[in-house]
């Protein structure tokens, strides 16, 4: 396992559109394991692949929770219900969090790192972290859709980014 680099906006790589997955190898299997790690590493909720520079679907979500790490490949949300708003962070947006609308329940379905289907149901802020990371694999950061953002560089870091 290795801790990554995240890269940072205006990378053009998070502006672009994810590849899907389809081969489900060893690679794979070190990629998740590498998300997660530099997800830890940087007290982050959840990493998208394209924020180690990689293009493809592949997110990682842990908001420390009962739900513990979940690792989805070609995530797709099936299901919305409600609205919550709520602040964001982004590593790869040091300094700027920001108030967002999500759904504030959804049903979503991916892979696992051997290829089988799965779904999960998420409400409140694991909800938001699901439909943060699946925005970063279609070239969307919070800051595009958040309803203001406010720096907080001059704040103590309290991790929680995405
Ligand atoms: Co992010």
């Amino acid at each position: 396992m290795s801790i990554r680099i995240i890269v940072k906006d205006p990378d053009p790589v998070l502006r672009e559109v994810a590849k899907e997955v389809t081969k489900f190898n060893s690679n794979l299997k070190k990629l998740l394991k590498d998300m997660a790690e530099t997800m830890y590493d940087a007290e982050g909720v959840g990493l998208a692949a394209p924020q180690i520079g990689i293009s493809k679907r592949v997110i990682v979500v842990d908001v420390g929770d009962e739900n513990g790490l979940v690792e989805m490949v070609n995530p797709v949300i099936l299901e919305r219900e409600g609205e919550q708003i709520g602040p964001e962070g982004c590593l790869s947006i040091p300094n700027l969090n920001g108030e967002v609308l999500r759904a504030d329940r959804i049903v979503v379905q991916g892979q696992n790192s051997d290829g089988e289907t799965f779904k999960l149901e998420a409400k409140g802020y694991f909800a938001r972290a699901f439909q943060h990371e699946i925005d970063h694999l279609n070239g969307v950061l919070f800051t595009d859709i958040a309803l203001n953002t406010y720096d907080i560089s001059d704040r103590v870091k309290k991790g929680g980014e995405q």
